[in-house]
């Protein structure tokens, strides 16, 4: 069989570990053929590719980021299909092993309706895919960012100042809630429960007053029930998403007007979707690697590999990219004990 895999949208640690893998078990059990497009969709349309032998796979699993570039090009539209399909066709390209968020798998999705073989790979660091339970990604942006709280707390204290910490998370706040709990910081605020800024000053005031630190965690697409004022222009990608972040800075002012405290913002941003990858997500990215390509020597297309309590299995992608995973509301009030309170 030839292979060609590809990873879209934002890179996120663990993916060289999934075309290791996949390449890896093409190669050694069924003697394959695989090549990587790169830059995401504009490899397929545009024909860039390079090949991938044994040889361009070794070592690459502890590295992050991804060896085949990535965009965020999206190949959902009819004439790209076509155009993508007339391209796989010419390399006698049999199947193709996308390794992507919502969008890439979205487009995956769009292609193996129109009848291109298809095994994706669920990947981001916002955990927001169905169909599986964690995604790569995920754990090692955790680790980061908690870390990361972990020592602002220290400084928070010694100068008696609140800090509002801001991770990622476009429409999902798993990370902020993981960070959050993880931390006993004094809240996290997530995209899927606006916040009360009066409630969230009041925490901070009275924390700094008992023990002399507070720090918040938000999620970047968290939103105020008083809504928020843009403040300047959009930035819109190809799948018509908007570029958030900055929410700390704009809080860190309301908060430290309203709650008396001296109050400052840290973003986190790309340092959560850079370096290494944790054990977890390595391994996690090569069992999803392994699992993709036995799924298309079984014959298996307009699938996804996702990870079910324990078991790699598949689910069909059109039920993956339906709707987002988002948090359920109810976890916030279910653990919000676990948040730091005064005289606790
Ligand atoms: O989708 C993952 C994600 O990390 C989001 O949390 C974030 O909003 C987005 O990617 C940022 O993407 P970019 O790096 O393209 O600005």
């Amino acid at each position: 069989m030839k292979l060609g895999l590809l990873t879209g949208g934002g890179d996120c640690p663990g993916l060289n570990g999934v075309i290791r893998a996949a390449v890896t078990q093409a190669i050694t059990a069924y003697g394959d053929e695989c090549l990587g497009f790169l830059d995401g969709w504009r490899g397929p349309l545009e024909l860039d590719y390079v090949p991938l032998g044994l040889a361009q796979v070794q070592e690459i699993l502890p590295l992050g980021g991804t060896i085949l570039g990535t965009s965020r090009t999206n190949a959902g539209q009819p004439d790209r299909i076509a155009q993508i399909k007339a391209n796989l066709d010419r390399l006698g390209v049999d199947a193709l092993i996308p390794i992507g968020g919502e969008d890439t798998l979205g487009a995956a999705t769009a292609l193996a309706q129109a009848g291109v073989r298809c095994v994706g790979v669920p990947k981001t660091i916002d955990n927001d895919l169905s169909g599986t339970d964690v995604t790569f990604g995920f754990t090692t942006a955790v680790e980061i960012a908690t870390e990361a709280v972990d020592r602002v707390r220290t400084t928070s204290r010694s100068h008696h100042r609140a800090f509002i910490v801001e991770v990622m998370g476009r429409h999902a706040g798993w990370i902020a809630l993981h960070v959050g709990l993880a931390t006993s910081a004094a809240a996290a605020l997530i995209p899927e429960v606006p916040f009360s800024v009066d409630n969230v000053a009041a925490r901070v005031h009275d924390l700094v007053a008992a023990r002399r630190d507070a720090v918040v965690v938000v999620a970047e697409g968290a939103v105020p029930r008083s809504g928020l004022v843009a403040d300047g222009p959009q930035v819109v990608d190809e799948f018509g998403h908007v570029q958030v972040g900055g929410i700390a800075g704009h809080l860190a002012r309301l908060i430290g007007q309203r709650a008396g405290v001296e109050t400052r913002s840290v973003v986190l941003g790309h340092v959560q979707r850079g370096g290494v990858p944790c054990a977890f997500d390595r391994v996690l990215a090569s069992r999803l690697g392994t699992a993709a390509t036995e799924a298309l020597h079984r014959g298996e297309s307009g699938v996804m590999v996702a990870l079910q309590g324990t078991a790699i299995t598949t689910v069909p992608l059109a039920e993956a990219t339906g709707t987002l995973r988002t948090v359920p509301p109810e976890w916030l009030t279910q653990y919000g004990a676990l948040f730091a309170r005064a005289g606790s």
